[in-house]
């Protein structure tokens, strides 16, 4: 019987030793310590040996059983290892293989234009001054000449800002343009010398909200690049050849412009600049409506009014101002169509610039 238990230790160590993978390992340990194997039926037979061979069978059945679960555990774990081997052997990272691109980013096309246009501006002797964005009624309109109920509010439907100011619900506004900046500009500079304010040269560049219907050609915010000059002898001479000459900078050294009359209740006189339409070169396409000429910005000579609600004397200074929408002039040089691109944060779009 002893001998028995030998041969069945052996055997099953032998066919251990080959066994190559988990679920060979599964299907060996039910042949040899499963309940039918050889050595469970030494364990159930036990009860018919006699009294002297029992305990000796027993203890040696016992022995051999310990000895295969041992081997089986010992088996299990080298198998894990060699696997485990063989995965950081095979499955290794392939070094060779071309990497994954990293989409680079870039400034939204609205910034980049914007930056352009400080750049130029810059360049020709303007400063960047921040102003805010979000606006007293009195700056963004009355100290602009804009009374209450001044028709000029019509153009610029205003969001109204809930400040919790009492009884109050039209104080506080989003800026509907940037010229409320200019007030801002002024009083700083006059605040520093009131007897003898300095000349003031500043570009005031930001977003602008107005209360409009989303379309193609209108949306909520956009940005403005507002710019003031004030000081002794400034003329309409002076605001002509400035503007010409960022036209000449902004679109090309052989731009022509032209200035129409117009109204701003903060200037007197007022303009629109246009420039020659530099899709068809002032032929006359769809983009310019068939006039030859692109309308670019608005300016004038800053209202005597509005000198003096910055702090400069009306009677001793005078200033030329101008406002324009760099989002505008975008859509103008690359003929597009829908303002609503810009917000719309679509990657198609984006990446074209
Ligand atoms: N604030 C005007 C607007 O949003 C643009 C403008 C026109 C600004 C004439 C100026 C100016 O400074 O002189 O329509």
């Amino acid at each position: 019987m002893l001998e028995e238990l030998d041969k069945i230790q052996q055997a099953a160590l032998e066919a251990l030793a080959s066994v190559k993978d988990e679920d060979t390992l599964q299907a060996w340990k039910v042949t040899h310590l499963g309940r039918s194997s050889g050595l469970m039926q030494v364990f159930s037979g036990l009860g018919k040996l006699s009294k002297e061979e029992r305990p000796a069978v027993g203890q040696g059945a016992n022995n051999v059983k310990v000895a295969l679960e041992n081997a089986f555990v010992e088996r299990t774990n080298a198998l894990r290892q060699s696997e485990l081997a063989r995965s950081l052997e095979e499955d290794a990272l392939d070094i060779t293989l071309p990497g994954r691109a990293f989409r680079p980013g870039r400034l939204h096309p609205a910034t980049q234009n914007l930056r352009r246009v400080i750049a130029i501006l810059s360049n020709m002797g303007f400063q960047v001054f921040t102003s805010r964005d979000v606006e007293t009624d009195e700056y963004n309109f009355q100290l602009l000449n804009i009374p209450p109920h001044h028709p000029a509010r019509e153009m610029q439907d205003t969001f109204y800002v809930d400040a919790g100011i009492e009884d109050d619900t039209y104080s506080v506004v989003l800026r509907t343009h940037t010229s409320p900046g200019q007030i801002h500009a002024m009083r700083a500079y006059s605040s520093t010398n009131p007897d003898n304010p300095p000349p003031l040269r500043v570009i005031l560049p930001g977003m602008c909200y107005r209360y409009e219907q989303i379309t193609a050609r209108s949306e909520v915010q956009f940005n403005q690049v507002e710019g003031i000059a004030v000081g002794e002898g400034i003329t309409f001479t002076d605001l002509k050849g400035t503007l010409s000459e960022f036209a000449r900078r902004m679109f090309g050294q052989n731009a022509r412009t032209r200035f129409r009359a117009d109204y701003f209740p903060f200037t007197e006189p007022s303009a629109e600049m246009d420039v020659e339409c530099f899709v068809c070169g002032g032929e006359g396409c769809p983009v310019c409506k068939k006039t030859g000429w692109l309308e670019i910005l608005g300016c004038g000579m800053v209202n005597p009014i509005v000198l003096q609600n910055g702090g400069y004397d009306p009677t001793r200074y005078t200033g030329f101002a101008f406002g324009m929408g760099p989002e505008r002039q975008l859509m103008l040089r690359h003929k597009i169509d829908d303002i609503r691109y810009f917000w719309g944060n679509d990657v198609r779009f984006l990446e074209q610039f």
